[in-house]
């Protein structure tokens, strides 16, 4: 007898796993299908080894500064990351046991293999030969996405790797050519930098951080060259040729051609979608040219009863918005009309050094989406806290709805560069996404001395009055 199941989840990373918890909860039988380990890209080669060594990263920084509090470190700190990765490999099998026992309590039946998608919703489980076939009520295809490369960059996870290979490397090399200036390419760049490595950054557009508010940009960018990061933007990358040991990268710049002999190039231009991943012979499932699952706002493939949600839908690939798009499948199932995410005002977090935090519309986008608005930004190097941990760079930035008076009303977006600003992106994303005017947030107290009264003093200097602005 073919087992039957309320939802099948095929993919057990961030979206695949949220649905599963959720479902269950809400008293779904559930069964999810993974063919390598529960946690998926976030959990075994992505957020949270990266955050992990980031961390170190962040300690080498205290440690360095540490003289400036008037305590003396008697020699240069010394790394081992060896032990950073085992502390970083310790923590994965603990979030993995986590939530295994999870899944497990909640009567998630979990099944190790390749899942199949077939017509009329039967899912053929594949592993070792052997052959399983199950059936769900409904279906979500959250199979993922795996790292692009570009033509000429064999990973050979030596000379050249992706994220994969490079969250296990075990020594510092010493140079270093990354190649993507996103939010993996920032965050990597950083972190070799604090490390010790001699960094260049590849990257084609004219900016690095596609995507985030300019000044945002501009902030981290000064921060990478005062840091000593070599940041070459507008380029085109063209090869390399080198061994096992070392390799020469070659790229042109507005016509002209250079190269530069690197220990290690890490690629970093984005994931392509796995959204072949699950068959999905005789289904009305599409895939676009990409690789996306193509789905409605509800997350709805064209095969009735089948959704998708996580990295192998065109919505943006982060770990929360996963969660959030399995949770959203979920209240779909259960008919209770969940409202959509909209992409333009979901949280991002990136973990480089200064930090960068956002959501909703930058100034460039807001602008361009007709909006007339009203800016204010305010400079961590005023900010009472920010002095008294000693990082003082970067900046917060307000965009508002303005009046034909110039008057600021709804907050349309909130871009940070700065310390620890990935934690206190929290109120403003609740700003943008309740839609609070500039009054109401002004309203508010922050509690002093923190780093994240600098958000209530910009928005309070969009109200026309301030304190320190
Ligand atoms: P990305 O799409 O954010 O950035 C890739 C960068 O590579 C772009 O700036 C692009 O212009 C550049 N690029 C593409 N082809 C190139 C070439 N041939 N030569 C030079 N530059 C080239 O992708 P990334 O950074 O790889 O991250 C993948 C996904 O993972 C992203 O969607 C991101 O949202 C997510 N992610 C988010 C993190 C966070 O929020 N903290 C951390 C890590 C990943």
């Amino acid at each position: 007898m073919t087992k039957n199941y309320d939802l099948v989840v095929i993919g057990g990373g961030p979206a695949g796993y949220a649905a599963a918890l959720y479902g269950s909860a809400a008293g779904l039988k559930v069964a999810i299908v993974e063919e390598n380990k529960i946690g998926g890209t976030c959990l075994h080669v992505g957020c949270i080894p990266a955050k992990e060594l980031l961390e170190t990263a962040s300690v080498l920084r205290s440690v360095r500064q540490a003289k400036d509090f008037g305590i003396a470190i008697s020699q240069d700190p010394v790394i081992d990351l060896s032990i950073s990765q085992n502390r970083k490999q310790t923590i994965i099998d603990q979030l993995f046991a986590g939530l295994n026992s999870l899944l497990a309590g909640r009567d998630v039946t979990i099944y190790s293999g390749t899942g199949l998608l077939g017509a009329n919703r039967k899912i053929e489980i594949q592993q070792n030969g052997e052959t399983e076939i199950i059936q769900g009520t409904n279906v979500l295809l959250a199979t993922g996405s795996t790292p692009r490369t570009i033509q000429g960059f064999e990973i050979d996870g030596k000379t050249v790797m992706t994220s994969d290979e490079f969250l296990s490397i075990e020594k510092t090399p010493n140079r270093v050519a990354v190649i993507g200036g996103g939010a993996i390419g920032c965050e990597f760049a950083s972190l070799l930098n604090d490390l010790g490595s001699s960094v260049t950054l590849l990257e084609s557009l004219d900016e690095i951080l596609p995507g985030c508010d300019k000044d945002v940009s501009t902030a981290v960018r000064r921060s990478f060259v005062k840091k000593g990061i070599d940041i070459q933007t507008g380029v085109q990358v063209e090869g390399h040729e080198g061994d096992a040991e070392k390799t020469t990268v070659s790229w042109s710049d507005k016509g002209q051609q250079n190269q530069l002999e690197v220990d290690l190039v890490v690629i970093a231009v984005g994931r392509a979608p796995n959204g072949h991943a699950a068959g999905l012979n005789d289904t009305e499932v599409v895939v676009d040219e990409k690789g996306f699952i193509e789905v409605d706002e509800k997350l709805r493939t064209n095969e009735k009863g089948v959704w998708a949600a996580g990295d192998v839908v065109n919505t943006p690939q982060l770990a929360h918005v996963g969660f959030a798009e399995g949770i959203l499948v979920v209240k779909e199932i259960l008919g209770e009309s969940p409202v959509s995410i909209d992409p333009s005002t979901v949280p991002w977090c990136i973990y480089c050094d200064p930090e960068v935090a956002f959501a909703g519309l930058t100034e460039e986008s807001a602008k361009a989406a007709g909006y007339t608005v009203a800016i204010s930004k305010h400079r961590y190097s005023g900010n009472g806290r920010a002095m008294i941990i000693g990082e003082t760079e970067g900046l917060v930035k307000v965009i508002a709805e303005a009046d034909e008076s110039g008057k600021a009303g709804r907050i349309l977006g909130v871009h940070m560069a700065g310390p620890l600003v990935t934690e206190q992106l929290g109120q403003a994303y609740l700003a943008v996404n309740l839609e609070a005017t500039v009054d109401e947030v002004a309203n508010h107290i922050q509690a002093h001395p923190t780093l994240s009264e600098l958000f209530g003093e910009t928005v309070m200097s969009l109200t026309g009055r301030s304190l320190h602005g």
